[in-house]
């Protein structure tokens, strides 16, 4: 849909919502659904609950398709939190060190040993901290990187993660959880945040995008090879019931790959603009935030109140929000956006009034649900459904 049909819709539907709020444009969320889908070929989508930070979302997308299947969760309380509210098959995907939510993970596993959350390890360290919180029984993933490596180590290139490169490594981990009698082996994943997050087609980078497209062939290959071997090790000492990989910026690779029982996918959903920038898909903005024109310094300036959202990562300018409608905005150089105030330029600028509102796209996908409390839902030029997000929640994990 091109920018002005956009503008013209969400118009129409906030005509009476005063800004700031967030919002979820649920057509554009849902073309990008089906678009994941496709390129995941046959492998279910398991849902990176951090990209997404609401629980009425998350809901409606795994009841949507059975190939959205479970939950890719971030800390151990937003996981238990998420199980008592019903969710099932939920790995979480970052090593905790919570003893007091592994003690009730415990718990939760002792009734459920099937069913309960699986949480990730990737040391003899992490399965001690887990066996000196609780004695009950508790499932878990085993975390494979999946950097690439060359000048035989020297320059690792990939998410600075887990410890266990080498299929062995992966093994023989497998082998000393197996000595532990409440630790249970079931799954196994690896994320090469260096492909599937990393976009090979940014605008005015085209010396970087080669490098980027170059090095992520590379990796592929190698990383297909790597963590089927691994996969086959570690199956001879565990039942994995999960083998997972992937993000929104690479499913159509993680479907090329038998070894892989799924992918995850989160940011798709929201299509921020870090996922702009990808050669082998384009996805429709779907979570937007809405700041209100408070003041004019100049004829070619006005001025919005709030904005300073940035995404986290490397602090660069890349990490700001965009003003995305109207189209033909920019943000000022000296200040970006504010705290309290954004200031911005560009011909648009001149025809904007105090109380109009400006469109923005965040950077990254979950992080704005830590600055509203609410997420109005817009079909067509209506809102149909107004939802909180986990800061709406009084939930706020990380
Ligand atoms: C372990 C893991 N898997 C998958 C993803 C991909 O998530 P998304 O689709 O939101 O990029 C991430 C993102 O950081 C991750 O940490």
């Amino acid at each position: 849909m091109d920018p002005q049909s956009r503008l013209r819709r969400y118009e129409e539907a906030f005509a009476d919502h005063a800004a700031p709020f967030a919002f979820v444009d649920l057509d554009a969320m849902w073309d990008n659904a089906s678009q994941m889908l496709r390129r995941a070929g046959d492998k279910p989508i398991r849902v990176a609950s951090k990209s997404l930070r609401c629980r009425p979302l998350q809901r409606e997308i795994l009841d949507s398709n059975d190939r959205f299947d479970g939950l890719m969760t971030f800390t151990l309380p937003e996981t238990l939190w998420l199980a008592g509210h019903g969710f099932e098959n939920l790995l979480l995907a970052y090593p905790t060190t919570d003893r007091a939510a592994l003690r009730e993970l415990g718990e939760l596993t002792a009734a459920d040993p099937d069913g309960a959350p699986i949480v990730m390890v990737d040391s003899v360290e992490h399965l001690d901290l887990i066996e000196s919180a609780t004695d009950k029984p508790v499932r878990l993933c085993l975390d494979l990187d999946a950097g690439y490596w060359r000048a035989g180590g020297r320059l690792k290139i990939g998410p600075k993660r887990s410890p266990l490169h080498t299929p062995e490594q992966a093994r023989a981990l497998a082998v000393e959880i197996a000595r532990r009698p409440a630790l249970r082996l079931v799954a196994l994943m690896s994320y090469e945040g260096h492909i599937a997050g990393f976009g090979d087609k940014v605008t005015g980078k085209r010396a970087q995008n080669a490098v980027v497209g170059w090095m992520q062939r590379q990796s592929f290959a190698e990383l297909r090879e790597r963590r089927a071997r691994a996969v086959q090790l570690v199956r001879e000492v565990a039942d994995l019931q999960i083998v997972n990989a992937g993000g929104t910026g690479d499913l159509q690779l993680v479907a090329q790959e038998p070894a892989m029982t799924e992918a995850t996918a989160g940011s798709g959903f929201y299509a921020p603009t870090l996922f702009d920038t990808y050669s082998t898909f384009r996805l429709q903005p779907a979570a937007m935030f809405a700041l209100p024109v408070c003041r004019r310094p100049d004829a070619q300036t006005v001025t919005a109140l709030g904005g300073g959202y940035l995404a986290s990562g490397v602090g660069a300018k890349d990490r700001m929000p965009t003003p995305y409608l109207p189209a033909g905005l920019s943000l000022n150089a000296m200040e970006g956006t504010g705290e309290v105030q954004t200031p911005l330029t560009g011909d648009a600028a001149q025809s904007l009034k105090v109380g109009d509102k400006v469109y923005f796209r965040h950077t990254k996908s979950g992080e704005l649900c830590e600055r509203f409390d609410r997420l109005y839902l817009v079909r067509g030029a209506q809102v149909v459904d107004t939802v909180p997000t986990y800061r709406g929640e009084g939930r706020t994990f990380l």
